[in-house]
């Protein structure tokens, strides 16, 4: 059974920390490995180098009763320490209850040129078995699994700048591929009866990024009391961050960047686990528009009992087999050290982890501002692109928050005042 509290984590070495993590899980240490240039070559083209980014645990994620270490790949400080923070306030409430919907991709097929396009809806509809059981047989090892068509819908698109047409979308249970390779040859292979069904002209024949077919939910409460810090009482912080869920949820340009927050915690798993990342802003940012005015993905209010209520759902679109899962060194450590057996169950660790993630944005933004947290951890960038190293990093650091100066200059300054550099 993994334990994701490990206390003093942040303060280990290296080494410590590795150990530390096999402790908390398996007993084996991660091997994280590296993607080499030859393996790279093998994925995309023209390749010359990799490119790495760094990888923390997130700490403190109960999910659905079982604990959780959680690699996340990101280049911007706070983000891990804010992620875990939060998970440590929500598991006093219990930690993070999460659900995902069936693994149903949609993939869309275009109909131009139909001369009676009401007529050629139904002449698909009235096909609808025959049409979903030739989707079905396309991927003999997604269906023994499981997986398969499931469903066909036609819409009729009208007053486009090209006239009126059809779509139809077919519903593809993708189990726990992240799908899009099996959707668009399903999608390819249905294309010449769709055709002679309705005397149309097939054109595009692709996967929908809005996959709102294959969602992750998730709630959290937070003991109000738990919020307490400084001068700021449980119930003023509560209150804030409600305050600050209501400008996300009435204003695009807020909600923009509270989503943003979210898809600080949500993109550090999809990359730290090999998934397609563009794919799951994608899906995320059109389902915050999907009432015609951009909001918030996320909720935030009060229990009965007067404690912090939060809830997130949004499309999540990944999977744990096939793609960059598969071939990535660190992302098969990563699935591995989160014990994830499903698709679903990542997708419920990654929404936990953007929720906890906007909960930490809220919280600062509603009480001491984002700068503090971040001064100190952005300190150390500073110090290190000033030519520090080692524990000069620090103690320049330091220094540079202590004064509330974080500039390059004044890291330049404090190394030649201290003696670390001629
Ligand atoms: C910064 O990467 C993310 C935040 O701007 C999110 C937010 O404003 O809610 C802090």
């Amino acid at each position: 059974m993994t334990n994701s509290r490990i206390a003093g984590f942040y303060k280990k070495t290296l080494d410590e920390k590795l150990d530390a993590l096999a402790q908390a899980s398996d007993g084996t240490r991660p091997d994280f490995g590296l993607l080499t240039t030859q393996q790279a070559d093998k994925m995309v083209e023209n390749v010359v180098a990799t490119h790495n980014l760094p990888l923390g645990i997130g700490l403190n994620f109960k999910i659905n009763g079982v604990d959780r270490l959680v690699p996340m790949v990101i280049e911007e400080p706070s983000v891990v320490a804010g992620a875990s923070f939060m998970a440590k306030l929500a598991r006093k409430g219990g930690g993070f209850f999460a659900t995902t919907s069936a693994p149903e991709m949609i993939g869309q097929i275009q109909v131009l040129e139909v001369a009676d396009i009401h007529a050629a809806k139904m002449a698909i509809y009235e096909a609808r078995e025959t049409l979903i059981a030739e989707a079905d047989d396309i991927d003999p090892i997604l269906k023994k699994l499981g997986g398969g068509a499931r469903d066909l819908e036609v819409r009729i698109i009208e007053n486009s700048p090209i006239g009126d047409f059809l779509v139809i979308h077919l519903i593809y249970d993708v189990r726990d591929a992240m799908g899009a390779n099996a959707i668009n040859t399903a999608c390819e292979k249905l294309a010449p009866r769709i055709e002679k069904l309705t005397g149309g002209r097939v054109h595009l024949k692709i996967l929908s990024n809005l996959s709102d077919q294959r969602m992750a939910r998730v709630r959290c409460t937070v003991p109000v009391a738990s919020l307490a810090f400084d001068d700021f009482s449980g119930e003023a912080v509560r209150d804030g961050i409600i305050e600050a869920w209501a400008f996300a949820a009435s204003d695009p340009y807020r909600a923009a960047t509270h989503n943003k927050g979210i898809m600080n915690g949500v993109d550090a798993v999809v990359i730290a686990t090999g998934n397609d990342w563009r794919a799951i802003e994608a899906g995320a940012h059109a389902y915050a528009a999907r009432n015609g005015k951009y909001t918030s993905l996320s909720t935030w209010g009060k229990d009965a009992d007067g404690n912090l209520v939060g809830t997130l759902e949004m499309p999540m679109a990944v999977g744990i087999v096939g793609g960059a899962t598969k071939v990535h060194p660190t992302a098969q450590a990563a699935l591995k050290l989160m014990g994830v057996e499903t698709a679903a169950e990542l997708a419920e660790i990654i929404v936990s982890v953007g929720l906890a993630q906007n909960l930490a944005a809220l919280r600062a933004l509603a009480t001491e501002g984002i700068q503090r947290g971040h001064m100190s951890l952005h300190a150390r960038q500073v110090a290190i692109a000033a030519g520090a190293e080692g524990e000069m990093v620090d103690v320049v650091a330091g220094q540079m928050v202590a004064e509330g100066v974080v500039r390059i200059d004044r890291a330049e300054e404090i190394m030649r005042e201290q003696g670390l550099v001629d």
